[in-house]
This record gives structure tokens, C-alpha cells and sequence, in this order.
């Protein structure tokens, strides 16, 4: 074995992210711009990365959880707009505001705390800044935004913290927008544009969004004047009605040592499978601590030398054996675990379904200290 064939790799197409960024800006309504959702790492694909692929696919936004996200992508470079929504009551405001970054404010509480961090920033850096401020409203998910009940008072406190707080948008996230036609997305529209109303007699002109990925797919009339898909831009489709998008992430790993058994012989721990027939196994190095999930042990598939082969017994915690029959794979040769599925090697969705979870999960759960990123260009 060479130190071509790693233990444990994610390739990340960046071309795949481009073209899914761009092919969801271009179903954005007319007005509406593109924020690319990069938290949590890029969704396991690499913020970095991600981030510049998705502004070449035409993002002009660029959404994070929380501040160190943001700052992190500023940091390196990244010039457009950064928007970030969630952080702990004692995160500082005051970086953020200096640089450029536009916050989430859900309470008078936080409210507060933006407004001292604009005051420090323009300690520190001697210039009138002020903090951009997407105030937000729950409409419906009951997570973080503000009750519709304090709205009114929360909009009149923002309002009059201009132009120390300037209000550049409202905000909110729906609960079931991947499910078509789930009456909570139109009664979260409705409390949208009621809570819209209020700022707007309060004197603000903020733009709105709301749209994660399903809503950009399937809800135009909740565009607004900004989408903000996160899971599609890394081409895993919460639509059924949508066949365009490539998945942009593929794990893989090669075989490191092959044997024959005779049949009769069990394998891994617990001894869960006997071979019924002389078979050659294929050791693969990855396992449980690479986001194999164990409970897939027995019912999960790989591609190998251009075909599905059955992942037998127990997975390990760093290694898997797939049952190759009468053909002998050479050490070396490429195993993949999940892919784009053009070739039917198994998917992010198929391990999910498998797992009873999303594809989400799946995809994030893929930044671990001993799996091995890199990046693929068209063409590379
Ligand atoms: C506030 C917010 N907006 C947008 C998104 C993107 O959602 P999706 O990945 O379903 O497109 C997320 C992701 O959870 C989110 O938390």
C-alpha cells in the first residue's frame, strides 16, 4: 500500500457546490439573493471551501450559527455579506460588529448586548460603526426568535436604538417546509407578514427571508429578498421534486489486506455472520470512529471493483470487512462508502433512511480528526 490509498477519505467536489448554488439562485424569485448556509463546518464539507465555491456559484450571502463561524470565514478573506444567528448569552458582539458581520437578534436581552458591542467596537477601532441586526421572529419552530407577544416591543427598542442598531431585516425559520403542502408553512407565513406589518409601522424597512432549501425549491411566493439553502447546496435533495442537484461529498477508503476463508468460518466481533461458501474477505480501515456507523453492521453495502459488495459482521471501530465472493480486489484498490450515487454506489440518503435520520446527519458527522479531507475540481 501507498500513501495514495488513505485510510479514511472525504473528497468535496467543489464544482458540485457551485453548480447546485448556482442552479438554486437561479430558482430564486427575481429580487431574491442567495445566502449559502456554511455552518457547522459546511455541513462536514469544509467552511472555507465551501464558502468560496458557493460565492463563485453566485451567493452573495453567507449564513453561519455562530460568531466564531463568521469571523473565522472574515478572517480568511471572505468578503461578502456574513450573516450569524446563534450564540451562547455570553459571546461578545463587539468583533462581529467591527467586522462586518450581520447578527440575529431574538430578544430585548440580546438586543442589549449588540448594542454594547457596537459601543465597544467603536472604542477599540475609533469609528462609527454600527451592528447590522436581523431581528427575528418565531413564527412557528418555537426554537430561538422573538414571541410573537414581545414583537411589538422588541421592534420599538430596535427602532429607537437606530443608528447605534440598524435593522437591515426580519427573519424566520419554518419547522416543515421539506414536507409539501404541511399547513404550518402558511400559518408561519401568515405570522410573518403580520410580524412584517408591526416593523414596518414601527418605522423600519427591513428586507425579510425565511426560505431554507425546500421553501427555495418549492415556495417562491416565500423568497422574499433573500434564500438561505443550506443542505442543497451540497446537492442532498429534501424535495422529491427536485432531480438537478449533485451531492457534492464522498467518503471513501481502499482495501488494505485481502484473505479467502472457507465457508463455515464466522467474522468480527459477535461472530453476527458465517460465510456459507469459501468467499474472499476485503479488509477495509475504516470503522465506527471514521462515522461508520456500527448499527449499519450487516446491512450496509460499499462499491468495490465496479459493484456493490456486502459489508459482513460486526463494523469495528477502525475497520470493516466486505464480502467479496470468488473475486480478490487488490490491496489498494478504492472502496466507497457513500458517493453521488451515479455510479449505484450507496448514498448519504441511503445510509440515513438505513439509520432512521437525515442525510444532515450523516454528511456533518463526517469531520473527525482521521478522516482526510480533499478537494476535486471539475475535471481533477
Ligand atoms: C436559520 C437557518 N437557516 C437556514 C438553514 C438551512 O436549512 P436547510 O439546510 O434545510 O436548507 C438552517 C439550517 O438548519 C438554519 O438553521
Amino acid at each position: 500500500m501507498t500513501a495514495s490509498f488513505p485510510r479514511a477519505e472525504v473528497v468535496i467536489d467543489l464544482s458540485a457546490i457551485r453548480h447546485n448554488v448556482a442552479l438554486l439562485a437561479s430558482r430564486a424569485a427575481a429580487g431574491a439573493q442567495t445566502m449559502a448556509v456554511v455552518k457547522a463546518d459546511g455541513y462536514g464539507h469544509g467552511a472555507l471551501e465551501v464558502a468560496r465555491a458557493a460565492v463563485e456559484g453566485g451567493a452573495t450571502w453567507l449564513g453561519t450559527c455562530s460568531l466564531g463561524e463568521a469571523l473565522a470565514l472574515r478572517r480568511a478573506g471572505i468578503g461578502v455579506r456574513l450573516f450569524s444567528w446563534l450564540d451562547t448569552p455570553e459571546a461578545d458582539f463587539a468583533p462581529a460588529v467591527a467586522e462586518d458581520i450581520d447578527v440575529a437578534v431574538s430578544s430585548l436581552d440580546e438586543l442589549a448586548r449588540v448594542a454594547d458591542g457596537v459601543r465597544r467596537a467603536r472604542d477599540f477601532s475609533g469609528l462609527t460603526v454600527n451592528a447590522r441586526v436581523h431581528l427575528k421572529i418565531d413564527t412557528g419552530l418555537s426554537r430561538n426568535g422573538c414571541p410573537p407577544a414581545e414583537w411589538q416591543a422588541l421592534v420599538d427598542a430596535a427602532a429607537a436604538a437606530e443608528p447605534l442598531i440598524e435593522v437591515v431585516a426580519i427573519w424566520s425559520h419554518l419547522a416543515c417546509a421539506d414536507e409539501l403542502g404541511h399547513p404550518s408553512i402558511d400559518a408561519q407565513a401568515k405570522r410573518f407578514d403580520e410580524a412584517y406589518d408591526i416593523a414596518r409601522t414601527a418605522g423600519l424597512n427591513p428586507m425579510r427571508h425565511i426560505a431554507n432549501s425546500a421553501a427555495v425549491l418549492t415556495r417562491p411566493e416565500l423568497h422574499f429578498d433573500l434564500v438561505r439553502p443550506g443542505i442543497a447546496i451540497y446537492g442532498l435533495n429534501p424535495v422529491p421534486t427536485e432531480d438537478d442537484l449533485r451531492p457534492a461529498m464522498t467518503f471513501k477508503s481502499s482495501v488494505v489486506l485481502t484473505k479467502r476463508i472457507p465457508a463455515g468460518e464466522s467474522v468480527s466481533y459477535g461472530h453476527s455472520w458465517t460465510a456459507e461458501r469459501d468467499s474472499t474477505l476485503a479488509l477495509v480501515p475504516v470503522g465506527y470512529a471514521d462515522g461508520v456507523p456500527r448499527s449499519l453492521s450487516g446491512r450496509m453495502d460499499v462499491w468495490l471493483g465496479g459493484r456493490r459488495r456486502p459489508v459482513v459482521g460486526r463494523v469495528c471501530m477502525d475497520q470493516l470487512i466486505v464480502d467479496c465472493g470468488d473475486d480478490e480486489p487488490a490491496v489498494g484498490s478504492e472502496v466507497i462508502l457513500f458517493g453521488q450515487g451515479a455510479l449505484g454506489e450507496p448514498t448519504a440518503r441511503e445510509w440515513a433512511d438505513k439509520l432512521g435520520t437525515i442525510d444532515y446527519e450523516i454528511v456533518t458527522s463526517m469531520y473527525r480528526p482521521r478522516i482526510h479531507r480533499t478537494y476535486l475540481e471539475a475535471g481533477s
